[in-house]
């Protein structure tokens, strides 16, 4: 699970290098699930699905979750949602 706030568009620089990092070391053939922050136009979700788009079998989650502000009744069944999907 990759959880990254929203910054400046992108995602945080710290989340940006451990993708990188990851990338170096040929991660692949992984299931990953997004989650991202943000206060007015979360993107880190995007973003970080763009970043693993190079690795090899990496499959996303069919649920990600995006937190505006704080949590509410629809990110609180988002995570539900992809807590659901990872225990199967
Ligand atoms: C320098 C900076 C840039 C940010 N850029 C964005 C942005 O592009 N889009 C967005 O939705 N939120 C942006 N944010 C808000 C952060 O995503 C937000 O602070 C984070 O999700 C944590 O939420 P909180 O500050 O309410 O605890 C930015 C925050 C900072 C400090």
């Amino acid at each position: 699970m990759l959880a990254s706030i929203t910054y400046q568009g992108e995602i945080f620089p710290f989340m940006s290098t451990f993708i990188h990092t990851l990338a170096e070391h040929a991660y692949q053939n992984r299931t990953v699930a997004l989650v991202e922050a943000g206060s007015w136009a979360p993107a880190a979700a995007k973003v970080m699905a763009k970043e693993l788009e190079g690795m090899k079998d990496i499959t996303l989650t069919q649920n990600k979750v995006t937190v505006l502000g704080s949590l509410n009744d629809a990110s609180r069944a988002q995570i539900e949602a992809l807590a659901d999907e990872l225990s199967k």
